[in-house]
């Protein structure tokens, strides 16, 4: 395969068979990273899991619930050693088109406020502050708040 063709990256639906490749980023990546059980539990439950691999390395993935016009964006993650090369934006833009071909007039999601990389992608798409959920996350020590982004899709 040429080099151009190796990397290009391949969005596809996640599977139960990925989700050693999700967990080890996962844990990687977050200080109270969601748990394998999370990842087969959101399978089951028919969310929208979609991940992105690059050269045959699985790099990047999200999370999307979509229910009663209304879409929830629950994960969001690049591999470290991937991030600031726009997979992060382009996962995104897949995950709003696909809640707007669902039906979804608006996406929201969750945020830590200590998050401010993930804040600055989020605003750069148009996502707006909507409130506040108190004690939402765990965190080192007692609890973090969450900021609530929407972003109206229509
Ligand atoms: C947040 C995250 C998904 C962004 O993905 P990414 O691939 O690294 O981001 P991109 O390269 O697509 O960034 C696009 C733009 O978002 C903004 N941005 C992204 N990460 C940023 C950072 N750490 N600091 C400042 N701005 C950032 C910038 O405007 C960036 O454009 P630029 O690189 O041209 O300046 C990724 O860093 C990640 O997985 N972080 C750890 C997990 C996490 O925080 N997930 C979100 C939970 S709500």
């Amino acid at each position: 395969m040429s080099a151009v063709l190796k990397d290009v990256p391949e969005l596809k639906p996640m599977r139960e068979s990925d989700l050693a490749e999700v967990t080890a980023i996962e844990d990687a990546i977050y200080t109270h990273p969601w748990t394998r059980g999370n990842f087969a539990d959101s399978l089951r439950a028919g969310y929208e899991c979609r991940t992105l691999r690059l050269g045959g390395e699985l790099i990047a993935y999200f999370v999307l619930m979509s229910a009663a016009g209304e879409a929830h964006l629950l994960n969001l993650s690049v591999a470290a050693r991937h991030q600031r090369r726009g997979h992060g934006a382009m996962l995104l833009g897949e995950a709003m088109a696909l809640a707007r071909r669902l039906g979804a007039r608006s996406l929201f999601l969750e945020v830590r406020p200590s998050n401010r990389g993930a804040q600055a992608l989020y605003t750069r798409f148009g996502f707006r502050k909507a409130g506040v959920r108190r004690a939402y996350y765990p965190a080192a020590i007692g609890r973090e708040d969450a900021l609530v982004l929407t972003l109206p899709l229509q």
